[in-house]
């Protein structure tokens, strides 16, 4: 039997925050902290490959974000913009297989573009699956599960009393991946928030 010590989580889920107090705590300012988060993506992309992860979401920027300044904002999709162009080239060195959830077309386009093109150049890597979770709430998600659902039931696609909990879940942005089997949150605090 597998020895339960070294089980090692299929899929593991950060929420990535804190980088705003870590470097108030340092006299810096947020965007040094957004920096640093980004840093730590690669350690841990690694890191996860090598342990046999076969899944990381990383909740980057979600629905309630937007409401950030206007500076941090731009700043946040220049980082992730940047990020990902950099590492296109680790990210195939490494095996990993960019996906993206999220409403992205609320995304400037050159960051939609941006992530069109890394996840094709991915597609085919058989390694870790990285999930960037982008403009992302899950109950925006589930708001918009429900109203695809209910445009096929206008439409007779879908009958109300054949739904149920597995169909449900092929709507969601989350329908071709396993649940997390652990949520980490990076400033330590422990809730969930949307
Ligand atoms: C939330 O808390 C964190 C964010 C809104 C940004 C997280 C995104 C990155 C680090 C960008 C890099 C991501 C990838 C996938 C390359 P907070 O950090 O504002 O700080 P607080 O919790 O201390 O207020």
């Amino acid at each position: 039997a597998p020895d339960p010590n070294k089980a090692i989580p299929r899929h593991i889920a950060v929420i990535m925050d804190g980088n705003g107090r870590w470097a108030a705590a340092r006299g810096l300012p947020r965007r040094e902290g957004h920096r640093a988060g980004a840093v730590s993506v690669e350690e841990c992309l690694v890191a996860c490959g090598e342990l046999g992860v076969r899944y990381l979401t990383l909740y980057a920027f979600s629905s309630e974000n937007w409401k950030r300044p206007q500076a941090e904002v731009t700043a946040l999709m220049t980082l992730l913009t940047h990020f990902l162009k950099e590492k296109t080239p680790r990210l195939m060195q490494n095996n990993v297989r960019l996906q993206v959830i999220g409403q992205l077309a609320k995304l400037p386009q050159r960051n939609q573009r941006q992530l069109r093109e890394t996840i094709e150049k991915t597609k085919d890597n058989d390694g870790l699956t990285l999930v960037v979770a982008l403009s992302y709430g899950s109950r925006e998600e589930i708001v918009d599960a429900a109203r695809r659902l209910m445009e096929e039931a206008k439409t007779g696609a879908i009958d109300p009393a054949d739904l149920d909990p597995e169909t449900f879940s092929r709507y969601l942005h989350t329908a071709a991946l396993p649940d997390p089997d652990l949520l980490i949150r990076t400033s330590g605090e422990c809730r969930v928030s949307n």
